[in-house]
Formats: C-alpha cells, sequence, structure tokens
C-alpha cells in the first residue's frame, strides 16, 4: 500500500477531494491517504495556516494530492499554497490544456502545456508599504531558478514528444528580471537544437492564445504570468473545472487542480471533481499506477461523452451524481 498525503483544502476542496479518494478507491488502488489540514481553519487551533506537520507528511511521503485552500485577499495570512511550493521547493508547475471529450469549447484540438517558474517572481511576498499612498512589491528573478525551470521544460518537451517551446516575458519593460529569464531561456534553448525554440510577449501572446490557440505546444513562464495565463488556457478548454496541475521539485511532487477553492459555489454540491481527477491520474501514473489512472482516464471521457456533465460545463449533475456516473464506468 502507498501512503500519500491528502491536503483536502476548504471551499470546494473538500466535495472534490471526497470525488477523487472514493473513484481512486473504486478503480482498486490501495492508497493509505495521510490526510493533513491547513488554512485559515487551523490557525485558530494550531496558529499557523500551514504547519510543520503537513511540510513533514510530504516530506516523507514524498507525494501529495491537494485540493485549493483559500487565501485572504490583501490582507491577512500569506497563501499557503506559495508557502507549500516554497518550502518544499516545488519549483515547476507544471498545467497541461487539452480539449477534452463531450466538452464543446471554441477551439479544438487545444494542447498547450504551461511550465510555470514557481518559487519566485512576484510570489516572494517581498512587499512594504513605502507610505500612506505607495506600496511596493518586489520581484525577485534568479538565473539558477530561471535556467532550471527552462531546463525542467525543454526536458518535458524531449520526454513527451513535444515540438515548440515559447518563453513568455514582458522584457521588452522588465528589462533586467525578465530580461535575464529569457536570457536563461535562450541559454538552455541551444542544448536542445531538436525543439524549436520562439520568443513572445506576455500581452501578445494572451491575444494569439485567444485567437489561435493551435500554434502554441509548450509554454515557459515567469511565475506571475504563468499564473494568469494558465487560468487563460483553462478557458480555452472548457473552464477551471477541468484544468488540471501539478507541483514537481526534485524530491516530492503535489498535484492539484489550477482552480482556487470557489467560494461561490462551496457547500453547494455543484464543483466539477475533473481537474482535480485528471491531475489524480498524473499523479497515479507518477507513481506508477498507469492501468488505473488509464481506467480512471477513460471513465471520465466516458461519462463526459455520454453528456453527463456538471454545473460549469452547462449539465445540471452534482459533484456526487458525475462521481457516480464516472465509478459505474470504471
Ligand atoms: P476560483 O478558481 O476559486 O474560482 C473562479 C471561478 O471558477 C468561480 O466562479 C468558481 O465557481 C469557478 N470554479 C473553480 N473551480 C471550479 C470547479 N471545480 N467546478 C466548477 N466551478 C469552478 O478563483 P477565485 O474565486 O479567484 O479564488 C478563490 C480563492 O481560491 C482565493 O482565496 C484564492 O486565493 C484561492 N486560490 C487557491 C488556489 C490553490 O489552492 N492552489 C489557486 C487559485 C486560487
Amino acid at each position: 500500500m502507498t501512503t500519500i498525503t491528502l491536503i483536502k483544502g476548504d471551499g470546494i476542496g473538500p466535495e472534490i477531494t471526497d470525488a477523487a479518494v472514493k473513484i481512486i478507491s473504486a478503480a482498486g488502488v490501495d492508497i493509505d491517504w495521510d490526510i493533513q489540514t491547513a488554512g485559515a481553519d487551523v490557525i485558530e487551533k494550531e496558529g499557523v495556516p500551514l504547519p510543520d506537520r503537513v511540510i513533514e507528511s510530504v516530506k516523507k511521503n514524498k507525494v501529495a494530492l491537494k485540493s485549493p485552500v483559500t487565501t485572504p485577499i490583501g490582507k491577512g495570512f500569506r497563501s499557503v499554497n506559495v508557502q507549500l511550493r516554497k518550502d518544499l521547493d516545488l519549483y515547476a508547475n507544471l498545467r497541461p490544456c487539452c480539449n477534452l471529450p463531450g466538452v464543446k469549447t471554441r477551439y479544438d484540438n487545444v494542447d498547450i502545456v504551461v511550465v510555470r517558474e514557481n518559487t519566485e517572481d512576484l510570489y516572494a511576498g517581498i512587499e512594504r508599504q513605502v507610505d500612506e499612498d505607495t506600496a511596493e512589491s518586489i520581484k525577485i528573478i534568479t538565473r539558477e531558478a530561471s535556467e532550471r525551470i527552462a531546463q525542467f521544460a525543454f526536458d518535458y518537451a524531449v520526454k513527451n514528444n513535444r515540438k515548440l517551446v515559447h518563453v513568455v516575458t514582458k522584457a521588452n519593460i522588465c528589462k533586467l528580471s525578465d530580461g535575464l529569464f529569457l536570457e536563461s531561456a535562450r541559454k538552455i534553448a541551444q542544448k536542445y537544437p531538436q525543439i524549436q525554440f520562439k520568443e513572445i510577449l506576455v500581452d501578445n501572446c494572451c491575444m494569439q492564445l485567444v485567437q489561435n490557440p493551435n500554434q502554441f505546444d509548450v509554454l515557459l513562464l515567469p511565475n506571475l504570468y504563468g499564473d494568469i495565463v494558465s487560468d487563460l488556457c483553462a478557458g480555452l478548454i472548457g473552464g477551471l473545472g477541468v484544468a488540471q496541475g501539478a507541483n514537481i521539485g526534485k524530491e516530492y511532487a503535489v498535484f492539484e487542480p489550477v482552480h482556487g477553492s470557489a467560494p461561490d459555489i462551496a457547500g453547494q454540491n455543484k464543483a466539477n471533481p475533473t481537474a482535480i481527477l485528471m491531475s489524480a491520474i498524473e499523479m497515479l501514473n507518477f507513481i506508477g499506477e498507469k492501468s488505473a489512472a488509464e481506467r480512471i482516464k477513460k471513465a471520465i471521457f466516458d461519462t463526459l461523452n455520454s453528456d453527463i456533465k456538471t454545473f460549469d460545463l452547462g449539465g445540471s449533475y452534482t459533484c456526487t451524481e458525475f462521481t457516480d456516473e464516472i465509478i459505474s464506468r470504471l
């Protein structure tokens, strides 16, 4: 039996996590879930939103499945998600965006992989109030982090038979920080003559993605642009309810959907569990449970193809009904 850390999160987190656990168990994979809580609810009891026990659990088990955790906006504690990625040095945020069968979207054959640097940039959390009317946030970009994420993107491209990597920056304005990210990508690209390498500014990239997403293959971005562009890419394939993700480091991997805690639909049994399920499928592949991963994927695709969909995709199935439909097709 494999032990995996399970962070159920908050908002819609517990609903979609329960769906994933149920489906993985129905697929016959024997996992001992090491359940860990984090976020606003644990502050009262333990004083911090991300207690050491969560980090220790992932360090021990090496792999985690994680649901979203709410971060207060404009005030309050630092993001649990950002801290987790930083503490475990999960430097690569991998977000494949591919059309799903049965989910109607504006464009067919979208197949983009977003590779987002996950440890620095404006997410370093270095901010200060200069005076009452001025605030300052510092954007950190280092050569080391930029080169290793570029290396990750090109290695991923080679291993997954991808042909093209776009590096996405705003190096015309942030000449030093984005300039360094771009320079690092250029350097690594030279080692991979078999992969085509292109440079694009993030504003133009957004416009091109909306007009002609099929021209893109792998996108390599610093943290903030990666965060924004991956939500845009999720929109191309049916929305946040279907967009999967993974945070990968040298030693640990935390699989989680792209979306947040969706407070607007939390507790209503309306959430689409597809995003966490697709993330969990990657987790199963990662731990070597390839046949169960394949069977779950097929059951999800069969369900969607039978026009069984949650509310976000125009359907009327609740999260639990949708989950049961997947299980019946396993
Ligand atoms: P969100 O991703 O939670 O929601 C945006 C919209 O997408 C909402 O209308 C929501 O109902 C919908 N949506 C998201 N996931 C869905 C699903 N599985 N099924 C159906 N509809 C879904 O983004 P928002 O509202 O900006 O953020 C809410 C909170 O989540 C914030 O506190 C934010 O910091 C946090 N967050 C956490 C993340 C994480 O834990 N990795 C990632 C992104 C945001």
